[in-house]
């Protein structure tokens, strides 16, 4: 396998389609809210990607994935899926993992949405988790090593007391949805592959608050915690640039 790098120009064009990403949270910010079931807010996802954006829900279809996002509430880990028999409630944590495709290039985000009144420590696993993307997009730069983001993550989120999921990982996104390198949310410093200008991979830990193990629902998609407690996660997609590093699925509320 062979890591493709991607030229400013490609990166001009990644930069849209990650903007249009993001753009589908921002939008759907209104509605995560108590009482709305997965599948209401998938429908709504749906249309605004295809009709206001005019874009490619990359999810659909993916390896027979049947839905626009994915949705995973309190324990579950990654990749769940929406439903009209999961209704949102008070004190409920969801990722919403969106990925579009505009002109043939991925943009591939998820953040958190807290639903009513959440206690504190659960929002402390998801303010961390946060803070783990962060610490991992922020030591990206040309000559820095895979190794480096992971050993951020994981030092965060276990100075915390959390665990990082192993099975899971970040990818190199492009005109394909997940192609090499690999990025792990843990590791060590100076250990993995060699960073380089035009390298474009999404960074996006999952922090446990009991164990790191997973488990595969019978569904085939829906992943969750081996000890049923929370999960959290957050995604961006980033370019390595000349002078570090650039988030191609930044939201104004971040800006
Ligand atoms: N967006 C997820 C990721 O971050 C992948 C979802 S694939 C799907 O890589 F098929 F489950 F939608
Ligand atoms: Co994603
Ligand atoms: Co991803």
């Amino acid at each position: 396998m062979s890591i493709s790098l991607k030229s400013k120009n490609d990166i001009e064009k990644m930069k849209i389609a990650g903007n249009y990403a993001a753009k589908v949270l921002e939008y759907l910010e209104d509605f995560v809210q108590v009482g709305i079931s997965t599948e209401e807010i998938d429908n709504l996802a749906y249309k605004y990607i295809t009709e206001e954006l005019k874009c490619i829900p990359a999810n659909v279809g993916y390896n027979d994935y049947p839905k626009t996002l994915c949705t995973s509430i309190n324990d579950v880990i990654c990749h769940g899926i929406p439903s009209d028999k999961e209704i949102l409630k008070d004190g409920d944590i969801v990722n919403i993992d969106i990925t579009v495709i505009v002109d043939g290039w991925h943009g591939d985000t998820s953040k958190m949405f807290l639903i009513g009144k959440s206690k504190p420590h659960v929002k402390r696993l998801v303010d961390i988790t946060r803070e783990c993307m962060f610490k991992g997009i922020e030591v990206c730069k040309p000559g820095a090593f895979t190794g480096d983001i992971g050993y951020a993550i994981q030092t965060h989120a276990e100075k915390n007391h959390y665990s990082v999921v192993k099975n899971y990982c970040g990818h190199g996104i492009g005109k394909i949805y997940h192609e090499d390198p690999q990025i792990t949310h843990f590791g060590n410093k100076g250990e993995g592959i060699k960073l380089e200008e035009g390298m474009v991979f999404t960074i996006e830990p999952m922090i446990n608050l009991g164990s790191h193990k997973t488990k595969l629902l019978k569904d085939g998609w829906t992943v969750v915690t081996e000890d049923g407690k929370l999960s959290a996660q957050w995604e961006h997609t980033i370019a390595i640039t000349e002078q570090g590093y650039e988030i191609l699925t930044l939201r104004e509320e971040e800006k």
